[in-house]
């Protein structure tokens, strides 16, 4: 695990950019892993940029999401598909074709969940995977206690997440309880890893899974165990890492590291 910690929101997200952008350079029919939430706005909204400004092109690359709500239609507002639409499908060149996310309306999700599997697999697995962290310490919606073998499947989600999450709907009735999401298994196949988080809230939560027991109570602690993890935090976000120094002082050293 790698770990960058930046002063502000937007230097975060333009340094996450950076490691997404570089795949793609170098792999441009690269299969990305999406998250939703607030945590990649920025990242987005940096992509977008460089699309525009720098022509970043996503002509050729696959995209899989890693979770939806059950129960919304794809044009609800707050449905994941809705929200990737608007914050970015919108505003490059991914080929629609190319795009997965979870359906939240299927009636087999079992059979959903597997081709859902097996389509990550044929399309080469996953190379870059964008992930956000819940104060619960989750990664997708894999909620505490979800096994490190886990694959895509429906999870009804942890009370905390929908308190946290509610502040996208009008009121907390009307968070979905279930969603589909990747397992942690799916995602520590993915062969790079990029973990963001901002904010004071999510400060335990990073602690936690850089710097705590690997224990399926903070599914992110599982990334411990992924040999190309990059967490990228903003300050408020790195206030409780023990370590934070440490981290600093490696990227302060790394232009004079021998060349591995
Ligand atoms: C979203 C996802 C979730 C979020 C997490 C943080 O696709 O998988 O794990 O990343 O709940 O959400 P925000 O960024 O809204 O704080």
């Amino acid at each position: 695990m790698e770990v960058f910690i930046s002063e502000t929101y937007e230097e975060m997200s333009k340094a996450a950019a950076k490691v997404v952008a570089k795949t793609l350079n170098a792999k441009p029919d690269a299969v990305l892993g999406m998250a939703t939430g607030s945590t990649p706005l920025g990242l987005y909204k940096e992509l977008v940029r460089m699309h525009r400004e720098e022509a970043l092109d996503f002509s050729q690359c696959t995209t899989f999401n890693l979770d939806e709500y059950v129960g919304l239609p794809v044009t609800h507002e707050q449905s994941y598909h809705y929200f990737m639409h608007e914050n970015f499908f919108k505003h490059v060149n991914i080929p629609l074709q190319n795009i997965y996310i979870p359906s939240g309306t299927t009636d087999n999700y079992p059979a959903f969940c597997e081709w859902y599997e097996t389509r990550i697999e044929e399309c080469g697995g996953i190379d870059i995977q964008i992930l956000g962290i819940g104060s619960d310490g989750h990664i997708a919606f894999n909620e505490p206690t979800s096994s490190f073998n886990s694959r895509t499947r429906l999870k009804t989600l942890a009370e905390q997440t929908i308190d946290d999450n509610a502040r996208f709907f009008e009121k907390r009735q009307d968070v979905p309880i279930y969603a589909i999401t990747m397992g942690v298994g799916t995602i520590l196949e993915a062969e790079h890893i990029i973990l963001l988080a901002n904010g004071e809230n999510k400060a335990d939560a990073v602690a936690a899974a850089v710097e705590g027991p690997v224990t399926s109570m903070i599914t992110a602690s599982a990334l411990q165990l992924h040999p190309e993890t990059d967490v990228f935090v903003d300050g408020p976000a790195a206030t409780k890492l023990q370590m934070a120094d440490y981290y600093n002082w490696i990227q302060k050293m790394k232009p004079g590291a021998p060349q591995m």
